[in-house]
């Protein structure tokens, strides 16, 4: 095939005008991808939008046009604000390169809609009989989760928590029974996003925290005498396995060793625990057993390490038997809105949008190493409660954070909130 003739050539190059054209929109991105043809001469458009709500769109326009047809697109686009994304000056864009994506997003549109058949399959009673298609559900984003049963270690639905639509991958993970990792600072919201998932679908959650007193003993079980009897107590991974629990694995990056065994064996979805110590007795998971960990200094997160001492590098054969996510805290509108809803109806938005920025401003010195103490959701939430109560930012700071931090990283942010809120006249 010719190479066809591609029209204004800028530099010289005849792919000038092939790629990806993006502008942003409100709520994400709109994109026009311009490709080779099938035939010579023609070019391919295709057309999308990201958007938070819906994450990567799918293409929704895909059409064959001549070169004429689109130096015209390339000057609407142009007036309308789209702009070619130039990639690595060195990449010049081989066919395979180009085609990749829209490639992917047709293979991506093709699996869902698959899932969607099975699913409706599934609900018309023509599921594999292993299927409860009556069991029910509840959407979390734009996830179904089946939903448990009645359980005393069901969180408390949290009515103030926010799902961001970011969530929505970690939320899927956890219908397709991956083991998720999370990581991230302390309080950025790790342990309260699996709890609320569970809380919504009612599934019961222990936790367990490595950082502390927990020895293999608690995990996997061991021998007890009582009343002049020797008994076997299940220890957290059994317990949770046999019960169909969920799994926290709080500080995983501060295990012992013998703990980290212990999970490999589980890490896969239908891997089974053999309880050594109990004649080797197989402890196979019920279906609606999950494991998560949480860790602070892991993996993307290891530029970190100092702050959180103590902590073990975790290998990469371990690491990837888990799907990692970075939970960053929430933007400040998005923690504005949490403030607004957890401390209804006195919270007002100009006072929640100024202490969420106070957080920001706090978690970006921290970044810096000028503070060395995190500025948590949690913290923010109760100063701010006490605000409420007392009327007074630099009184209610005492408490819920003056008194918890050094005295450099108190008078550091004092001049933060200072600098944010004028003193009564
Ligand atoms: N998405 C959210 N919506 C509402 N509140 C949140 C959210 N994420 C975190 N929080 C608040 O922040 C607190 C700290 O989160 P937590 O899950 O304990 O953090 P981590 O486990 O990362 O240390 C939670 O108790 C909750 O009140
Ligand atoms: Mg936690």
């Amino acid at each position: 095939m010719s190479t066809p003739d591609l029209i204004e050539p800028e530099d010289g190059n005849k792919d000038d005008n092939l790629g990806l054209y993006r502008r942003a929109t409100q709520n994400g991105a709109e994109w026009w991808r311009v490709s080779v043809g099938d035939r010579p001469e023609t070019y391919r458009l295709e057309h999308a939008t990201d958007d938070d709500e819906n994450g990567a769109g799918s293409v929704d326009i895909d059409l064959v046009v001549d070169a004429e047809n689109l130096r015209a697109k390339l000057k609407k686009w142009r007036r309308e604000g789209f702009a070619l994304e130039r990639d690595a000056p060195e990449a010049t864009d081989t066919p395979t390169r180009i085609a990749f994506m829209p490639e992917l997003q047709r293979a991506s549109a093709r699996m869902l809609a698959a899932k969607l058949r099975d699913a409706g399959n599934a609900d018309a009673g023509l599921g594999s009989p292993a299927d409860d298609a009556s069991a029910a559900s509840v959407r979390i984003g734009n996830v179904d989760v089946r939903c448990g049963s009645a359980h005393p270690l069901v969180p408390r639905v949290n009515p103030a928590y926010l799902f961001p639509a970011r969530f929505n991958d970690i939320v899927a993970d956890i219908v397709e029974n991956r083991r998720v990792m999370l990581i991230g600072h302390t309080g950025a919201g790790k342990t309260s996003l699996i709890e609320q998932v569970a809380a919504r679908s009612q599934h019961g959650v222990l936790r367990s925290n490595m950082n502390g007193q927990t020895t293999v003993g608690d995990f996997v079980g061991f021998w007890t005498v009582k009343g002049g009897e020797t008994l076997w107590v299940d220890g957290v991974l059994p317990t949770a396995m046999r019960e169909g629990l969920w799994l926290i694995v709080d500080e995983i990056d501060f295990a012992e060793p013998s703990i980290l065994a212990a999970l490999t064996a589980v890490l896969e979805p239908q891997g089974r625990l053999v309880l050594k110590e109990k004649g080797n007795e197989i402890v196979a998971p019920h279906p609606a057993f999950r494991l998560f960990a949480t860790a602070n200094a892991v993996g993307a997160m290891s530029q970190f390490r100092h702050l959180y001492q103590g902590a073990n590098l975790m290998n990469e054969a371990f690491l990837d038997r888990w799907r990692v996510y970075l939970l960053d805290y929430l933007l400040p509108a998005e923690e504005t809105d949490v403030l607004i809803r957890t401390l209804a109806p006195h919270m007002t938005r100009p006072l929640a949008t100024t202490l969420a920025a106070i957080a920001a401003d706090c978690r970006a010195a921290f970044a810096r190493e000028d503070l060395s103490s995190a500025f948590s959701t949690r913290r923010l939430l109760d100063w701010a409660e006490l605000m409420l109560r007392t009327g007074d930012p630099e009184r209610a700071a005492g408490p819920a954070i003056y008194a918890k931090v050094s005295p450099e990283d108190a008078a550091l942010i004092r001049g933060i909130i200072r600098h944010h809120i004028a003193p009564a006249a």
